[in-house]
């Protein structure tokens, strides 16, 4: 496509290279992100996902042989012929080399095809005429991870995907090309090198991770540019650092929303939301928020009440926050079709809805019957957008939940020719702006939460592309109550938080089909310690609140909701890092003990920040598991106290009311009392409970509502430990509430966090 390199002209941030027939571009980000771009439509877009800004980058561009070089002070990239690039250390050495596919695709005859049709099997995939392909080597020993959303296991090395943001209610299962999310970044880890590369292209894309031949990968697109970023480091948590700088970070929540939700699709009036809301307490659960699905809609038209099930909405939402909860209502981008509605109207007159190829209004079907779907690409309609939202803040609702955003439709999907309004009032097609819809709309509720409410918004979507996360946060829709789900959930939690999605979760007992009692004692479980802890169900299924089973199962729902309270002010220190750092909360153990080859394919345990390690039981029937310890640090049970060294696997009983749990020795993790909600009582006291090692730990502690924080508004404590002796220190002290004292409880065998023993009270000096 590109043909034989013919020379190159060096400038300011990077070198255009000129082929035979086409131009490149190499420019730098930083000295270790590199930018590689060819331009393949008549108009450029400006990226939707980059926010970063160039830094001045000094390099060195030469012309050898066959191939020219380009080199700063951390990386050497060399083009060559046909816009292959290779990417090499400073002094030589490859990590990362463009190949050409081989390719293996299965072919079969017409009376083969027509046998497996018979069965109704699927038949195997044209092979497909992609817009550009990048094809790269992939080490013996290569892994990758990443991807966003994507089903199946950690590594992602050996499987096949598609970026095309799609709502498909089937199960999703190992070998789905694609879910809700499109976040075409993945990070490489093989010996001596990681690397993470982040394909900004907003039309449909493929990552074939080595599917079709085992020594190689490739990525390809059907539209837009060329245009991709080489990020190289020397750990994983580098490439993530660098590629949430280069997308941006999820911002600090309000505290509340770290609390535990229910929600179902199925409270349909008043008398529902409130029973459960009285149940909840009355069965000490704590909980932070009621969700309402789209049954609280007047006929599934965004932006109103249904005033048959609720007689004053206002006043429902009123008590329910006098309760302690914060009602989160979902919100759909369909517009219902109906003459009169106003959202409807407004839209139409300001011409804010998608259009035929033939210049029509585009209608298919959603939940309201037909429907039309606003132009998020476009600033205006964001806008208006925005002021919609007021209609729910003046309500009493405190959160957004933004579904079926790819956007889902039930007459067959958008055709490709659909056109929205771009960013610039041009013409932007579905297929360039599908990838992007759910952003966009998230982009646009995110404004109008700033505008009218003034705190950190909460705002959930279900569809996202690369840097939704400056928006939103996630939950990764439709699952179902199979076992199969719930160990999905710790892979896909893991790889969307190392694609920059710190803040996520997945509906905990599974969405779709009927849970089971011990299902859903495992699912709380690995749920308590998401980053997003909700339980949500499907209209029909059978109920799954914590009351639904029996006592037992009650007992132990209890006990891992009051384990997540307790857990507050560690799992708020984990966001307030990953702001600065874009560091996940929920981590695969390889991205804190990278050294550790045991640790890549661990699927079914996981880190919360850098001092626990959860390992849940995924398996049916199973009261006793494995548990690998990494390498280089000792490990306490958080149950027992029981001290064990690193680097071995460790056979622990877990019966139906025990999820294994490690802290890692040197940890002080910072405790919450018991509440029922966020803001219940004034914590004035925080336990800190010491696990003799050495180590050291900031706490942060601020309003938990407002950006005061970004200001400096916050009180950062720094506890370190010396096996057991601890020091206090303020390192920053601007909140005007500061904790009177400390419970201090010196962690062993026999003693644990939770034990009743309250540890010796140390005053806080001023
Ligand atoms: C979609 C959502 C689900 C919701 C339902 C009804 O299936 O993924 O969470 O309950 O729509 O709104």
């Amino acid at each position: 496509m590109f043909g034989r390199l013919l020379s190159f002209e060096p400038d300011a941030t990077g070198v255009t290279v000129k082929f035979e027939h086409k131009e490149g571009r190499i420019s730098f980000i930083t000295d270790r992100i590199v930018r590689v771009y060819s331009s393949m439509e008549e108009k450029h877009r400006p990226s939707r996902a980059v926010v970063q800004e160039p830094k001045k980058v000094d390099f060195q561009a030469r012309q050898q042989k066959e191939f020219i070089t380009i080199k700063t002070k951390k990386l050497l990239v060399r083009v060559r012929d046909e816009f292959q690039v290779d990417f090499l250390t400073p002094d030589g050495r490859m990590i990362s080399e463009q190949s050409v596919r081989s390719d293996n695709t299965q072919t079969i005859t017409k009376e083969q095809a027509e046998l497996l049709a018979k069965e109704g099997h699927s038949l195997p995939k044209e092979k497909e005429a992609h817009k550009f392909e990048v094809v790269r080597m992939l080490h013996p020993k290569e892994h990758i991870y990443g991807l966003g959303d994507k089903t199946g296991f950690l590594d992602k090395r050996g499987y096949a995907y598609e970026m095309w943001n799609s709502d498909i209610p089937d199960t999703h299962a190992d070998f789905f090309p694609s879910l809700y999310k499109s976040v075409p970044f993945f990070i490489s880890m093989r010996p001596h090198f990681t690397y993470g590369i982040f394909l900004d292209n907003t039309s449909k894309s493929y990552f074939d991770m080595g599917k079709e031949d085992a020594d190689s990968y490739y990525f390809a697109a059907d539209g837009g540019d060329l245009d991709y970023y080489f990020i190289a480091g020397e750990t994983m948590r580098d490439i993530v650092g660098a590629y949430t700088g280069l997308t941006g970070r999820t911002a600090l929540p309000q505290k509340w929303t770290l609390g535990y939700h229910q929600s179902r699709w199925g409270y349909i009036t008043e008398d529902d939301i409130m029973d459960v809301a009285e149940k909840m307490r009355q069965c000490r659960i704590p909980c932070d928020s009621i969700h309402f699905d789209i049954d609280y809609m007047d006929a599934f038209k965004v932006f109103t009440w249904n005033r048959k099930n609720y007689k004053d909405p206002k006043k429902t939402l009123q008590k329910l926050t006098e309760m302690g909860y914060k009602p989160v209502t979902i919100i759909d981008p369909g517009v219902k079709k109906e003459d009169g509605y106003d959202v409807y109207e407004e839209g139409i007159k300001n011409g804010y809805f998608a259009f035929s190829a033939e210049n029509e209004l585009y209608v298919n079907e959603v939940w309201p019957g037909d429907a039309v779907f606003p132009s998020f690409t476009n600033p205006k309609v964001r806008s208006w957008w925005a002021d919609k939202q007021k209609f729910l803040i003046d309500m009493g609702v405190r959160g957004v939940w933004n579904d079926m955003n790819e956007p889902a439709s039930f007459k067959g999907p958008l055709p490709d020719d659909v056109q929205f309004a771009d960013e610039d009032d041009t013409v932007i097609l579905h297929k360039d702006a599908h990838n992007i819809y759910g952003h966009c709309m998230a982009m646009a509720t995110k404004e109008g939460w700033l505008k009218y409410d003034g705190r950190r918004p909460f705002i959930i979507t279900r569809a996202a592309y690369a840097g939704t996360q400056r928006y939103s946060m996630f939950w990764t829709g439709d699952n179902q109550s199979i076992w199969a789900h719930l160990q999905m959930a710790i892979p896909q939690l893991c790889n969307l938080g190392l694609s920059g999605f710190s803040y996520a979760g997945t509906d905990v007992g599974g969405f779709g089909a009927d849970t089971t009692k011990e299902l859903l004692a495992r699912w709380v479980q690995v749920g308590c310690l998401s980053p997003f802890f909700r339980n949500h169900s499907a209209q029909g299924t059978r109920r799954q609140e914590p009351w639904q089973f029996d006592k037992e199962l009650l007992e132990i729902y209890r006990k891992y909701v009051e384990l997540r309270y307790h857990l507050l002010p560690y799992i708020y220190d984990c966001f307030f890092e990953s702001e600065q750092t874009g560091l996940p909360i929920m981590r695969p153990l390889m991205l804190n003990f990278e050294k550790d080859a045991e640790t890549y394919e661990i699927n079914d345990e996981f880190m919360v920040g850098e001092w626990l390690i959860a390992a849940p039981v995924v398996t049916q029937g199973t009261t006793m598991r494995l548990v690998y310890l990494p390498e280089g640090a000792m490990w306490y049970d958080f149950w027992t106290g029981e001290k064990y060294k690193g680097g071995q696997y460790i056979t622990k009983k877990a019966p139906l009311d025990t999820m294994p749990l490690f802290v890692r020795a040197g940890a002080v993790l910072p405790l919450y009392p018991l509440m029922q909600y966020v803001g219940e009582k004034e914590v004035e006291d925080l336990t800190l409970a010491v696990y003799p090692g050495i180590g050291n730990y900031i706490h942060y502690q601020d309003d938990g509502e407002s950006f005061a924080y970004k200001k400096g508004g916050y009180n950062a404590y720094v506890f370190s430990q010396n096996n057991g002796r601890l020091q206090i220190k303020d390192a920053v002290k601007n909140y005007e509430k500061p904790y009177k004292g400390f419970y201090v409880k010196i962690c062993r065998d026999g003693v644990t966090a939770l034990s009743d023993v309250s540890g010796e009270y140390l005053k806080h000096e001023e």
